[in-house]
């Protein structure tokens, strides 16, 4: 049985950052969980990779009044500098800025494991799979085990050719997580994202949703409640049989890419949009990324159609404008990476409140408990503790 909320009177640590602050008060599941479990995570080394944000400040901040030592990276393309910044004035290591590329990025995962961490907490593989090759490389002595936030990482360390000789607890296998996160956070803050992005009206627009993924649902929902006219393409057909009952229209990508304004991509797949898709999209559309990486849209099949590009905006958040060989136009926002946290503050605080909770339990759960090596779900004991709370907390 979970035990009862920590108090409000507990003050909660300051960063002196206001993003961070306020995402702190909003996140009491996450401050009663760490602290609960202060014991398992006091002393450790943890090396992250998550979007530096004022959500994971937030963590951090906990995690280092818990007695936990933190180096962290952001994924390329989303970090926030002042947040980043802000952590670091306060003592923790932060390695990359906004504009690092792929090559950066792998570089500050390195540097991100020189802290010979007991604890990884991912974010879409790539810190798992560096650990990986530094255990080969006869380092890592220390290393107890790891937390993968996304269902992209998760199938890519299931996937590998040898399983992890240490145990990852997959996040996104928390059916709580599916639901309150994925679902209820990406579908609003990716729309959030879009306006922000485009400043375009939502109501009467097309808009097609590539995959019905909790995300890709979330995403609908969203869009036809604020009035636009929701197509989805799904090839899972228990899935696209519940967004026609839902009310949207289903279809293939043949069939809806020529009356698609909006685009949103959200399987989580790569080369989704390729050369057929391309040709056969409306002129006029403008593809916005929801999936983990941006690779969703085939970018050598668009640059091979591409005549000349307009380019608004700053590096990280651009909007381009494609004209094709044939007349049409396509723009692309933020290269398809995900539109939330380029053009938005990244999930609602709510959402993120779970989704950390879940990592901050999971960590604490790698720390103490035997877990069996290999990808796994939170125990189920952990994940109804949290269930518990967060009812405890929404029903207050
Ligand atoms: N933007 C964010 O903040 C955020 C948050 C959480 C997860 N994600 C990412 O969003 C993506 C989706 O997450 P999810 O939990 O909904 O994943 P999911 O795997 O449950 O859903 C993806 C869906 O896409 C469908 N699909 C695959 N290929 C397709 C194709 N070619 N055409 C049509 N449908 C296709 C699958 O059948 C599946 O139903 C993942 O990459 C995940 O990591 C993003």
């Amino acid at each position: 049985m979970s035990a009862a909320p920590a108090p409000a009177a507990v003050p909660l640590p300051r960063l002196g950052h206001a993003g961070s602050d306020w995402a702190l008060r909003h996140m009491p599941l996450l401050a009663t969980t760490v602290r609960r479990h202060a014991a398992a995570l006091v002393g450790r080394r943890v090396a992250m990779c998550l979007h530096v944000e004022p959500k994971t400040a937030a963590l951090v901040a906990l995690l280092r009044e818990a007695g936990a030592e933190i180096t962290l990276t952001g994924s390329p393309g989303t970090t926030q500098d002042d947040t980043a910044d802000a952590l670091r004035a306060t003592g923790t290591t932060v390695h990359g800025r906004r504009g690092d590329g792929p090559a950066e990025h792998r570089r500050n995962i390195d540097r991100v494991l020189e802290c010979d961490p007991h604890l990884l907490l991912d974010n879409g593989g790539d810190l798992t799979v560096a650990a990986l090759a530094a255990l080969d490389g006869g380092g890592l002595h220390e290393l107890i085990g790891g937390t993968e936030e996304t269902t992209t990482g998760g199938l890519r360390i299931r996937e590998l050719p040898a399983p992890p000789p240490f145990p990852v607890v997959v996040i996104n296998d928390s059916r709580l997580k599916l639901l309150v996160e994925n679902e209820y956070g990406v579908g609003q803050s990716v729309v959030q994202g879009f306006m922000n992005a485009t400043n375009l009206m939502l109501p009467g627009s097309r808009a097609t949703v590539v995959g019905y993924g909790p995300c890709g649902l979330g995403t609908a929902r969203t869009l036809a409640r604020l009035g636009a006219r929701v197509a989805v393409a799904e090839t899972d057909p228990y899935r696209a049989l519940e967004a026609v009952m839902h009310g949207h229209e289903v279809g293939d990508l043949a069939t809806l890419l020529p009356r698609t304004r909006l685009l949103f991509l959200a399987t989580g797949h790569p080369g989704v949009i390729g050369a057929g898709e391309l040709d056969a999209l409306a002129d006029g559309a403008i593809i916005a990324g929801v999936g983990h990486q941006p690779w969703e849209l085939d970018s050598g099949a668009l640059a091979a159609r591409t005549a000349s590009v307009v380019r608004y905006g700053s590096a990280g958040d651009e909007r381009a404008v494609h004209r094709l060989h044939d007349g049409r136009e396509l723009t692309v926002l933020a290269g398809t990476r995900m539109i939330n946290l380029t053009a938005a503050k990244g999930n609602p605080i709510q959402a993120m409140d779970l989704g950390l909770t879940l990592q901050a339990r999971s960590l604490a759960a790698v720390a103490t408990l035997p877990l069996a090596p290999g990808a796994q779900p939170l125990p189920a004991e952990a994940d109804r503790e949290i269930a518990a709370d967060l009812l405890t907390h929404l029903t207050a």
